[in-house]
């Protein structure tokens, strides 16, 4: 018998726990927070982290690997890390306020996660599927990734984050402010 422990109440994989500090982004209270020696704990993982462990160690003990998504399947970012760090050196801010504005509007689709009907795996997998995460999807894994992704009444989650740095962006003021160029001069004369 199996000393793992691979099966789970939703109300389990949505808890949280306490915490120290709260994490605080734009002046939202976001999820997760920070424990008594700083660290930041994510949230709904008092058991969801500890399930997702089991879940790998179950399927490793049966012969069964991890599947990894190679980087290389995903596209290239642009700008990337270093283009970005120029353009905000150069104080254009502009496109990473858009690329960031833009992660946060995903985000908030998450939420849909909850909405997405899961099927009778049970009767589409020929080995039994109880102990397993897929077992678990309609039952709490799902609602705990669309908090996750959404945020959850008062707390934000992804999108609420993503929304801030965009607006850290869109303040900076850290960087050089780029020229002001002639053709922009005549129409903002044309139009004052
Ligand atoms: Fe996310």
């Amino acid at each position: 018998m199996s000393d793992l422990c691979v099966n789970y109440e939703e109300d389990e994989l949505l808890e949280s726990g306490s915490y120290s500090e709260p994490l605080i982004a734009g002046g939202v209270r976001c999820h997760g927070g920070f424990d008594e020696v700083g660290e930041y704990r994510s949230p709904r993982t008092t058991h969801r982290a500890p399930a997702i462990l089991a879940w790998q160690e179950q399927l490793r003990r049966d012969g069964h690997g991890l599947i990894e998504v190679d980087a290389a399947l995903m596209p290239p970012q642009y700008p990337n890390v270093e283009q970005a760090k120029l353009l905000l050196r150069e104080g254009v801010n502009e496109p990473i306020v858009r690329a960031l504005t833009i992660i946060s509007i995903v985000e908030g689709f998450g939420a849909i996660i909850r909405d997405v009907p899961v099927p009778k795996l049970d009767s589409m997998i020929v080995e039994p599927i109880a102990g397993t995460a897929l077992a678990h999807l309609d039952k709490g894994l799902f609602e705990a990734h669309a908090r996750d992704e959404a945020g959850h009444r008062d707390q934000g989650g992804h999108k609420q984050m993503w929304e801030a740095t965009a607006t850290r962006a869109a303040t900076n003021r850290c960087g050089r402010r780029p020229a002001t160029s002639p053709s922009r001069t005549r129409r903002s004369r044309t139009t004052s």
